[in-house]
């Protein structure tokens, strides 16, 4: 079919052509923002998920639906190895823009600079309290920095004053913040200790902020482990493979909007081949478009169509994925295929069972799978088990080792 008119869109982050399935998420969020608005005690949000699973983009749905209730947002991705400073303060600064604007009465606009030069000097405290004032990153804020807030160089501290002072700030507006953190696992221990202790601190003082985080499934470990309220804290949603009624949705409301449409069959054959998976729906959805001659689009195009599919995926979803690993890495993956087959399929396999199949102790192993849970390839929900984070990885790992 015409491939210019291809609703289809597989890609980190892409936002889809329809977003099925996520309602009930959707319509708590606007609950969320309505009672943190009139100043109800309400929970932070954490989605998690494995990879492709669509967290990046429900997290991007969720900002749309704070910005349209005229909240301050702003987002960051969290990487390894980098500090929350500086990515948190574009975020909030960004925030607080759009929460100052239009600046209604002059009054509230020295408020709003006041919060920025806030935000400005918690920036800076990167460099070091010594730092020559050349060294210090200029975060491009447009106020004057206010010294001796939140710029301690204790992050707990600061972060503790910089919220409460962009709380302050938005209750005075009447209206809320939401900050996004995307691949929040990533974030350094001591600023999710930090962030959890905002997080309890602007909730105890009924200010108007939430942090809205994602990531992949052992997240909520990640946040216990730093601090133990954090399971009161947030409000975990697991973010899952879409049930058929979402996953036909996702398939033929686009189509339907190009005047095009699935048979029955057809659609039951996608959902044989996805299992729900919002990342292979869309690859499915792209390669079945493509060489289908015509609407409607049948079972038997599908299974044309799957290979190209199935390349589509093996390049873009699990390909890039498989290069960032390193030689001993990926005999350590293959072992964890082969580990999940002999227990069916598991979802998780004993750290053991790799090892013995390697034929090494487990204490050998470590440094692999350490950097394999730092590349954000596998993850470790239970003591003594780890998993794909990447769904379907393990047959896919297998297939290649067959066929070289
Ligand atoms: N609810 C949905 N319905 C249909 N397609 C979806 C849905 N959610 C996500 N997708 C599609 O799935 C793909 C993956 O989405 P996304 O990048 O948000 O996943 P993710 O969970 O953030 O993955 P990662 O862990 O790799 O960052 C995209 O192509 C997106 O268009
Ligand atoms: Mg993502």
């Amino acid at each position: 079919m015409d491939p210019i008119r291809n609703p289809y869109a597989p890609g980190a982050g892409q936002r889809p052509p329809e977003l099925a399935g996520r309602d009930e998420q959707l319509a708590a969020f606007e609950v969320v923002l309505e009672r943190v608005a009139k100043r109800r005690p309400e929970r932070s949000l954490i989605l998690t998920g494995l990879r492709g699973v669509g967290k990046t983009v429900l997290l991007n749905a969720l900002r749309s639906s704070a910005v349209r209730a005229g909240w301050g947002t702003g987002k960051l991705e969290a990487r390894p190895d980098q500090l929350l400073r500086r990515p948190l303060s574009s975020a909030l600064h960004t925030a607080v823009r759009e929460l100052g604007h239009p600046p209604s009465r002059s009054a509230q606009s020295d408020d709003v600079t006041h919060v920025l030069g806030v935000i400005k000097s918690f920036a800076q405290r990167d460099a070091g309290p010594n730092a020559k004032l050349r060294d210090r990153w200029n975060p491009g804020i447009d106020a004057p920095a206010v010294r001796g807030r939140a710029d301690s160089g204790d992050i707990e501290i600061d972060l503790v004053e910089l919220l409460s002072d962009v709380g302050g700030l938005a209750s005075d507006i009447g209206k809320g913040v939401a900050i996004f953190v995307d691949e929040m696992q990533d974030l350094g221990p001591d600023d999710v200790s930090a962030l959890c202790a905002a997080c309890h601190e602007i909730s105890q003082a009924s200010l108007p902020v939430i942090v809205v985080g994602a990531g992949l499934p052992h997240l909520p470990s990640v946040l216990s482990a730093s601090k133990s309220y954090s399971e009161r804290l947030f409000h975990y949603q697991r973010i899952d493979r879409l049930d058929r009624t979402a996953a036909d949705r996702a398939l033929s409301a686009p189509a339907k909007e190009e005047d095009a449409e699935f048979t029955p069959e057809a659609l039951e054959a996608m959902f044989a081949a996805t299992g729900g998976y919002p990342y292979f729906i869309q690859a499915y959805g792209k390669e079945v478009w493509e060489l289908a001659p015509r609407s409607p689009v049948t079972a038997d195009d599908v299974a044309v169509a799957a290979p190209a599919a199935q390349n589509e995926l093996a390049v873009g979803f699990f390909g890039s994925r498989y290069d960032r690993a390193t030689p001993g890495e990926r005999e350590y993956l293959r072992a964890m295929a082969d580990a999940a087959e002999q227990q069916a399929d598991a979802d998780s396999v004993p750290t053991a069972a790799v090892a013995s199949l390697l034929g090494r102790t487990p204490q050998s192993l470590s440094p692999a799978r350490d950097t394999l849970m730092k590349k954000g390839l596998i993850y470790s929900g239970e003591r003594g088990r780890i998993a794909f984070t990447v769904p379907h990885f393990g047959r896919y790992l297998r297939e290649q080792h067959d066929s070289t």
